[in-house]
């Protein structure tokens, strides 16, 4: 199979925050990948802004330094050097005012205009501002921003009130990278690409659905960030909750940004209030190195590594199908997966002990990216009829051959989305606001509570409470392994 590369138009992208961690270890390592692949146009231009005082030399430099750190040493071909050509610096303080007259000199007529905001969000108003202030951006200019998107409602409603003095809703891409995952994507096509699937898709044959992203990283070498954050606010607010709406909306009418985007929204608007009793909040202990509370460097945290919880969505395609979700760091592998158990046969016709199982659709994220379906058959060979579950496995690297082998990372797809001027896969701000609507006042009850969260070792697999979460209702999380 011969992927296919559709180069983008030229443009000027300026990086703010160019020298800092996201911008050497993603934004840059994945344009010079579209680079190489031929999808970046020679007349392109990627402008670094940040404080240091580098001028275009140096600035090459330190992302040369970068690229050998984070990208494989067979990417880090001759086409570096003529990557890095179309790279360009500029000292730029956001508070200041030192630096903008000269980026709107540099800024060129014709070509896409981008400006990726790499930086914390307090800035955000600050750069918006002066980009119009100093008559830099067009009115068809994009802004890139990432996350966190504001901690809680008012601070999120805040962001989005500062951003639309200066851009249209159209013009911003809020970034949330679990969008541009290949799978993340392919849920959609396996959803709305087949027959098979969406008749079966709701609370009469779904038994339950299971989120999991689970990491082997602790928070060491972020802990400060991290503290203030916690689980729910670094990975259920943004991340899962992107996979629950992919999973559970119903059928846009077009692939468009808007008609995805409002179906998302419905589904988190949804999403019931979560009692207590069906969330686990965990901390992980250190077995074989730092426990969280010595990697966040807060002896009493009462901040979450772990969160697992049970939702319910109130609407009529799940209503009773529960969806459970769970996140956590240093667990027992590095493991993201949907899953979707299917309900029994109405009837067996099978002996009970015959073996008959539901059927599974188990979405893989990461690792080992790929889609496998369980169903049953007989057990071949005589000695009657005993039933065995067999997966049809879809491993993107057996079914696609070598171009699965090159799964583009997330940003590869998102920052070409964004030259493309296809918002489909970033995030609105009404659904931001939604999303953190329904989240504060679950973070304000153990708050008021003052609950701890449960310990578990590292290289575990959560908590023992997350594991009553589903005994407690007949079920079992899917292993780590
Ligand atoms: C980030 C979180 O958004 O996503 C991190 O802030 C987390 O805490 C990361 O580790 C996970 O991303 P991925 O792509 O490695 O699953």
């Amino acid at each position: 199979m011969v992927s296919r590369v559709i180069p983008v138009d030229p443009f000027d992208l300026v990086i703010f925050g160019g020298t800092g961690d996201l911008a050497r270890r993603k934004i840059l390592p994945a344009l010079y990948r579209r680079y190489r692949d031929g999808q970046m146009p020679e007349e392109a231009r990627i402008i670094g802004a940040a404080r240091s005082e580098l001028d275009a030399d140096g600035y090459r430099a330190e992302i040369r330094a970068a690229f050998k750190e984070f990208l494989r040493a067979e990417e880090c071909d001759d086409q570096v050097d003529a990557f890095l050509e179309r790279l360009d610096y500029l000292p730029i303080d956001a508070m200041g005012e030192g630096g903008w007259p000269e980026l709107k000199t540099k800024m060129r007529d014709g070509v896409t205009q981008a400006f990726y905001f790499s930086v914390g969000p307090s800035l955000f108003g600050a750069l918006a501002e002066r980009l119009h202030t100093n008559g830099i951006a067009r009115s068809d200019a994009r802004i890139v921003v990432e996350k966190p998107f504001g901690r809680d409602l008012g601070s999120a409603k805040a962001l989005n009130a500062t951003l639309a003095q200066h851009f249209d809703e159209t013009q911003i891409y809020r970034i949330d990278h679990y969008l541009g995952k290949e799978t993340v994507q392919n849920l959609m096509a396996i959803r709305f690409g087949n027959v098979l699937f969406e008749p079966l898709w709701n609370a009469q044959y779904v038994d339950h659905v299971q989120i999991t992203v689970a990491e082997g990283v602790g928070v060491g070498g972020r802990g400060a960030y991290y503290d203030k954050s916690g689980a729910m606010r670094d990975m259920v607010q943004n991340h899962l909750m992107q996979l629950l709406c992919l999973t559970a909306m119903e059928p846009p009418n077009k692939f468009e940004p808007d008609a995805v985007r409002d179906e998302k929204l419905k589904v988190i608007r949804a999403l019931q209030p979560v009692a207590p009793a069906d969330i686990v909040r965990g901390q992980y202990n250190g077995n074989d190195g730092p426990s969280y509370v010595e990697d966040a460097e807060t002896p009493d945290s009462r901040t979450e590594s772990y969160i697992a919880m049970k939702l319910e969505i109130a609407n009529w395609r799940w209503n009773g199908t529960p969806f459970y979700l769970r996140t956590g760091k240093r667990m027992k592998a590095r493991k993201s997966e949907i899953v979707v158990t299917f309900k029994d046969t109405p009837h067996s016709i099978f002996d009970e002990d015959a073996g008959q199982r539901a059927n599974i659709l188990s979405i893989r994220l990461q690792p080992d990216e790929g889609i496998d379906l369980s169903v049953t058959i007989k057990e071949p060979g005589p000695g009657g009829m005993r039933l065995v579950d067999v997966p049809l496995d879809m491993t993107f690297a057996e079914a696609l051959g070598p171009d699965a082998e090159n799964v583009p990372d997330a940003y590869e797809r998102l920052i070409m989305d964004v030259i493309r001027g296809n918002q489909t896969l970033f995030m609105r701000g009404d659904e931001v606001e939604a999303a953190w609507a329904w989240t504060d006042p679950i973070i304000e009850g153990w708050t008021e509570r003052r609950d701890k969260p449960a310990g578990y070792d590292a290289g575990s697999s959560g908590p023992e409470e997350a594991l009553m979460l589903m005994h407690r209702d007949g079920r079992r999380w899917r292993d780590l392994t």
